[in-house]
């Protein structure tokens, strides 16, 4: 937890979900409608095609809808790619930029990362700017080295607490049921608190840095009380709306 900040709880549905799933959005949408909602945001991010009826379905809830990735430019000749804009569109509101998936599927480099967080930002969407370290880098200690370089090359200077949310994704963690140690998110947390407060002064001190990677309902009040960390980026375990809500409502705990 970060003093003052509120904390969000996003899901990444990544390549996951057809028309049956929407159940499981409506039943999220009705499950974070509580008093919990006003301490802390709820986000999922389906896939793009679900985008625009996900968002109708959730008019009268807390519960804010993304998407996982948009082109950098604008519009233009890019087959298959969707823009910023067009998430705005479908009332999109936020955008994850630079999931390692991306990064590792599609060659994406913290220079492309920063263009995508910059074009989510021209459209008023707030960019989830994901990195973290492989298990090598991890190993060899090079950990904070990497999430320095990242932080340097894909976030844009004029980032804000508003604009922007950092996700901190250790590589290794993604998918395999793998966590850092409490000690582990703690001090790559602070580490990065320092780069952006640095960097960004006080908008630094206030944006968030949520910690993603094998977060489910039996880790997440130890992984989310950890200083510093401000929410949690869920892939697996946001598909089920129980596994969600019991993420989410992991917070009426830490927060009484
Ligand atoms: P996971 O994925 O929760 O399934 O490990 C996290 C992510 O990739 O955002």
């Amino acid at each position: 937890m970060t003093p003052n900040v509120r904390p969000l709880v996003a899901g990444n549905w990544k390549m996951n979900g057809t028309r049956d799933s929407l159940d499981q959005i409506k039943a999220i949408s009705e499950g974070v409608k509580g008093d919990l909602s006003e301490k802390v945001e709820s986000l999922i991010c389906p896939p793009a095609t679900l985008l625009y009826v996900a968002t109708a379905l959730c008019e009268d809830s807390p519960l804010w809808i993304g998407a996982q990735d948009c082109h950098q430019n604008a519009s233009g000749a890019h087959t298959g790619e969707i823009s910023a804009d067009m998430i705005a569109d479908c009332f999109g509101t936020h955008v994850i930029v630079g999931h390692s998936e991306r990064r590792t599927d599609h060659a994406e480099t913290d220079h492309l990362v920063r263009a995508k967080a910059i074009a989510a930002n021209a459209a008023e969407l707030t960019a989830i700017i994901c990195i973290g370290e492989t298990a090598d880098e991890r190993k060899s200690g090079q950990t904070l080295d990497i999430l320095k370089r990242q932080l340097a090359g894909s976030v844009p200077d004029d980032a804000n607490a508003e604009n922007t949310v950092i996700a901190y994704e250790p590589v290794w963690a993604i998918g395999t049921g793998l966590t850092p140690t409490s000690e582990n998110v703690a001090e790559a947390h602070a580490f990065m608190r320092a780069e952006l407060t640095r960097r960004f002064g006080d908008e630094g001190a206030k944006m968030r840095i949520l910690y993603g990677g094998s977060v489910k309902p039996s880790n997440a009040k130890e992984l989310m009380s950890v200083d510093n960390v401000d929410g949690a980026l869920i892939g697996g375990a946001s598909l089920k709306a129980s596994d969600f809500l019991a993420i989410y409502n992991a917070y009426s705990e830490i927060l009484a």
